[in-house]
Parts: C-alpha cells; structure tokens; sequence
C-alpha cells in the first residue's frame, strides 16, 4: 500500500478570452426558457421568448474539475450574452454556494458587467467589471454576473469543488434586494418591490 496520497495530473487549460477552455470537463448551456420568474418584467421575459424561441441561448459556462473534494478547484468561464427585458440588464441566476462559506474569485475576460452581491442580512455591493479587473467574492456572499455592455460579457471564475449552489434561495425571496437596470447610456441599481428578505435569515 502506497504511503503517499493521492493526487491528481496537473493540466493544462487553454483559455478563450471569449469563453470557452480547451481541456474542459463539462460545458453547459442556459436558454431563455430556462429563466422563468427570474426578471421582474415577466411580460418582457414572455415577449423575449416569443421573439427568440425558448430555446435561445442565454449564457454558457465551460469549466474544469478533477475531484469533489474540499482542497480542490473548479476553474470555468462564464459568458453571458448581452440583451434587455424590459429596463434590467440580461443575467444569470445567481447563487449562494450550498457551503455558504466558500469564496470565489471572478476575473473579466472580455465584455462589460456587473457583479452584483449580496448577503442574506442585507448588505448588497454591485461591481463593474472591464477585462483585466477581478472580484474576489467573500463567503456568503449571494453573486449573480449581470451584462451591461452591447457584446457578451466573459469571466474566467475559480471556486472550491465542494462548494455547491443554492439557487432557490433567490427565487424564494421574489429575486435578489437590488436590480441592475437602465439608466441612459449606463445602468444603475433599483430596489426590486417583490424582495421579501432572505429566508435563511429570517429563520433566526
Ligand atoms: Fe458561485
């Protein structure tokens, strides 16, 4: 029996500013039918896939992962193509990883976003990310990557493999405290009306 552990084979990933790594574990895809009650403007989201088909690509994600464990990384990119429902800035999901302490850092490959984040007792922070700028996001830290430039908007991400996301946790409070909407050439943040609080907070 061997007296040393286990380890796994250093690789290379070849990273597309654009998205997209050579050496991938997994990609997947996100449709505009996949966000139903994540926009405030339901009508707008409903107009969108009646326009586009339910099938329209909304963001893609590539990562690289090679064990579960909790010493280990996963590595990915992000991109999240560039679009409006009603005055909100496309975006993913968002998420609270599953183990809430667990950080993650986001560095802007290409593009022009906002990385909005929030806590569940109400602290919230929006930054905007161009290439070459990056977002150390603390643990539990809610963060979802919102597009406020014209072309699609790309972050390589690196995160612990144990991790997890928790995404009801968002839908289950009517959306994250803060939109990221339109404001002249910009964006601005608005309070959301259908917020209700955080239930893991409301819980204590
Ligand atoms: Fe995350």
């Amino acid at each position: 029996m061997s007296t040393y552990p286990v380890v796994d084979i250093p690789t290379l990933l070849q990273i597309s500013p654009q998205g997209g790594i050579d050496g991938r574990s997994r990609r997947y895809e996100k449709y505009i039918g996949d966000m139903e009650g994540v926009y405030r403007d339901n009508a707008a989201w409903e107009s969108a896939v009646g326009e586009h088909g339910a099938d329209h690509l909304v963001y893609w994600v590539d990562d690289h992962r090679y064990q579960e464990g909790s010493g280990a990384l996963i590595t990915g990119t992000s991109t999240l193509l560039p679009g409006r429902y009603g005055d909100e800035f496309a975006m993913t999901r968002g998420h609270l990883h599953a183990i809430a302490d667990r950080a993650e850092l986001y560095y802007c490959l290409s593009g022009r976003g906002v990385m909005l984040l929030e806590t569940l007792d109400g602290q919230s922070s929006a930054i905007e990310l161009t290439p070459g700028q990056a977002v150390n996001v603390p643990g539990h830290w809610l963060h979802r990557s919102v597009n406020v430039g014209d072309e699609p908007f790309t972050t390589l991400f690196c995160y612990a493999a144990d991790a997890g996301q928790d995404y009801a946790v968002i839908a289950d409070a009517g959306g994250m405290k803060n939109l990221v909407v339109a404001d002249g050439e910009g964006w601005m943040l608005r309070p959301n009306p259908d917020h209700t609080g955080y239930r893991a907070f409301d819980a204590d």
